[in-house]
């Protein structure tokens, strides 16, 4: 936050011990899998129908921009979402800029969908946003033979004018990032020949599961390093589909959490995806002593599901394998809250990534914890914790801990809250509504039940 008109529209929230958590919760759609379902959906020929949608605002800002890009887009008053394409190739040209708002993952697989269509768009976001790197993306990019003017540092506002006759790729991933991935996969949707992407450490696998849903010729084979190598034919023609978004492993995290550190409790959790490139979270927080059973495993949309119930639970302290944090990197933060709770030591290392999402989250969310109380020590890839052994933090009410337009550290100290002795006072609980619009009414009804 940084002018004095968006300090005035900060809305900060005190959040406090409110008992244990009981009853059950059922938790929105899967962000990733919503902003991929939008955008598959709009390259398709023909109607795509979305059951689940995430609603949050990351994922609007998608649709508006493939809106602005020719798609017809809509809510229908059943909650389902219709996506009518305009076909691979067929993107027009968006006649303002495309505001991503706070969406990474809009705005880098954009970039990639944009970079083989021949039309020029302008790419701006909110100040969390505008201080993202874009080079990730840029550099492969600009070898299909797109154009990128970017903001000093490789920053938004930028502009990308795509290639009227892209050349197809081979990149090795330079960093684990889904975005990045997905982002040259999407560029080769509409590229002739094969575009291969080689990723040494396997990343949510979300864009294969949905272009081979849609129809795409995708294949993934292991090399004899054991890198994945995936493989897509361009100038695809993609089906129209109907799709189930499963909940998001993301959001029930807090819930997960929650439930694990405020004493007393017991909280089914439904619908809750588990795909193995995202849920190490719950693996990690089981190997520290957590509760977490799994009920009525299925498949949901091509994805495993299950409902989670979480009792409330001792926790002992670990070193966290750095293997796991591609398939748990956006849970760290409040993977921290549960490790500021446990007995004895969580190291956790290999977080360099945390650095560059919607806020610094490792040094943010060290600053907040300290302030909570808690014992906390930054390393350059990661955090030492020392928990209490079960007590919750001291809390921190003198003056509220600062988010800095990330919804993800605005949850996790909201989680640190209701565990507290004194409460937390977070400063902005606006972001929250990007990836999860029911937070607050959901620890409502779990508080109450
Ligand atoms: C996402 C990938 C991850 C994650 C983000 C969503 C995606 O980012 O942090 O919240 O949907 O592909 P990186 O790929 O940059 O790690």
């Amino acid at each position: 936050m940084s002018s004095h008109s968006d300090l005035a529209q900060m809305r900060p929230r005190r959040f406090s011990a409110q008992g244990p958590l009981k009853g059950r919760i059922r938790v929105p759609g899967d962000k990733s899998i919503s902003h991929r379902s939008i955008m598959l959906g709009a390259l398709a020929v023909g109607e795509t129908r979305v059951t689940g949608l995430l609603e949050g605002e990351d994922v609007l800002s998608t649709a508006a921009a493939m809106r602005a890009m020719g798609a017809t887009i809509e809510r229908q008053a059943n909650g389902d979402w219709l996506v009518a394409g305009v076909g691979v190739g067929g993107l027009l040209q968006p006649t303002g800029a495309l505001d991503m708002g706070n969406s990474g993952t809009s705005t880098r697989l954009l970039m990639g969908l944009v970079a083989s269509h021949p039309i020029t768009a302008c790419f701006v976001g909110d100040a969390s946003l505008s201080k993202r790197p874009m080079g990730r993306v840029i550099d492969p990019l600009s070898q299909t033979g797109a154009r990128f003017t970017a903001y000093p540092g490789g920053r938004l506002p930028l502009i990308v004018e795509g290639a009227a006759t892209p050349v197809p790729l081979t990149y090795r991933l330079p960093v684990a990032s889904a975005q990045v991935k997905s982002a040259v996969l999407l560029a080769g949707l509409n590229t002739p020949g094969v575009t291969t992407v080689i990723e040494p450490i396997p990343t949510r696998d979300h864009s294969e599961r949905m272009l081979r849903g849609f129809g795409a010729d995708l294949s993934v084979e292991i090399d004899s390093d054991g890198a994945r190598v995936i493989r897509l034919s361009g100038e695809a023609e993609l089906k129209p589909q109907t799709i189930t978004v499963p909940g998001d492993p993301s959001s029930a995290a807090f819930f997960v959490v929650a439930a694990l550190i405020v004493p007393g409790s017991d909280l089914v959790i439904e619908n809750v995806g588990l795909n193995p490139t995202r849920a190490a979270l719950f693996d990690v927080l089981r190997l520290m002593g957590g509760s977490i059973e799994e009920l009525d495993r299925r498949d949901v949309g091509g994805e495993p599901v299950a409902d989670l119930r979480v009792r409330a639970s001792t926790l002992t302290g670990i070193d966290v394998d750095p293997a796991v944090v591609p398939s748990m990197v956006d849970e760290f933060p409040v993977l921290f809250v549960a490790a500021a709770h446990a007995q004895g030591r969580t190291v956790t290392r290999g977080l360099e990534e945390l650095r560059v999402k919607e806020s610094d989250r490792i040094t943010v969310m060290r600053v907040a914890l300290e302030q909570a109380g808690a014992r906390v020590q930054e390393t350059e890839d990661g955090l030492i914790i020392d928990g209490t052994g079960g007590e919750g933090l001291r809390g921190a009410n003198n003056q509220p801990v600062a988010t800095h337009l990330d919804h993800r550290i605005a949850m996790s100290m909201a989680v640190a809250g209701l565990a507290s002795q004194g409460g937390v006072e977070v400063d902005d609980t606006r972001p929250i509504t990007t990836s999860f619009p029911v937070f607050e009414q959901l620890i409502a009804s779990a508080t109450a039940a």
